[in-house]
């Protein structure tokens, strides 16, 4: 695991999207791995400037979100479809019929999961995983005690998620979907690159037990450990408790 500190949250992103455009232009073809979360939205912009400046090409690569809400209907405002719309895939020039993300209004969830899963694999596999933290340490949707070969599935939220996904919902941790379908912590580590953001001091801590921590379900991001080719760009307030 290589940890890359930039001097604040906007040179990170900045960094990440450079990162990524850098790999879609080796690999016009690359399937990329997605997150959402308030701390990929400035790898978003990044990624728009690039398109709109440097004519980044998006048309035949394919996406891969980590993750969607259980029972909210794509077009809900706080969908995780409707933020990559938003953020991503109507300001460049992906091919919708190329971005996938989880039903979580599948009639069978199961199933649901298993398809995502044939997806990926008929898709080669991720190349380049973008991964965020969360303040339990989770990556994905894969809260503390997610088996580390665990594969795409139905996670319930731990409190401390809906805590901090509640601005999204007005504020209100209450109205957080309780469930979510998440690429599983083996389906993360099956990606050929794994390339995780973390920024804010809100972060350090959970950063410190996932980089320099035992590897353990507790904190999920801790399996990136594991990984041959993970990059960690942090900015230096997230970096405040590394030794
Ligand atoms: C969402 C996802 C999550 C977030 C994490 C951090 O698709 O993968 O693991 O990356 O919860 O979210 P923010 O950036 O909002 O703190």
């Amino acid at each position: 695991m290589e940890v890359i500190i930039a001097p604040d949250r906007h040179k990170a992103a900045l960094l990440v999207a450079r990162i990524v455009a850098k790999e879609l232009r080796a690999d016009p073809r690359l399937v990329l791995g997605l997150a959402t979360g308030r701390t990929m939205e400035r790898v978003y912009a990044c990624l728009v400037d690039l398109h709109r400046g440097e004519g980044l090409d998006f048309s035949v690569c394919s996406t891969f979100n980590l993750d969607e809400y259980i029972g909210i209907p794509a077009d809900h405002p706080c969908s995780y479809r409707r933020y990559m719309d938003e953020h991503l895939f109507a300001q460049v020039n992906v091919a919708p019929g190329r971005t996938h993300l989880p039903d979580g209004m599948a009639p069978d969830l199961g199933a649901e999961c298993r398809r995502y899963e044939s997806l990926i694999q008929a898709a080669g596999g991720i190349g380049l995983q973008l991964l965020g933290i969360g303040s339990d340490g989770h990556i994905g949707f894969n809260e503390p005690l997610s088996a580390l070969r665990s594969r795409t599935r139905e996670k319930a939220l731990t409190p401390s998620t809906l805590e901090q996904n509640a601005p999204m919902f007005g504020g209100d941790p209450a109205a957080v979907p309780r469930r979510a379908i998440t690429m599983g912590v083996g389906t993360i580590l099956d990606s050929r690159r794994c390339l995780m953001l973390v920024t804010g001091e809100s972060k350090a801590a959970i950063l410190a037990k996932a980089v320099e921590g035992p590897i353990t379900s507790m904190v999920t991001a801790s399996a990136l450990q594991l990984h041959p080719r993970c990059q960690v760009v942090v900015d230096e307030e997230a970096a405040a408790h590394l030794q």
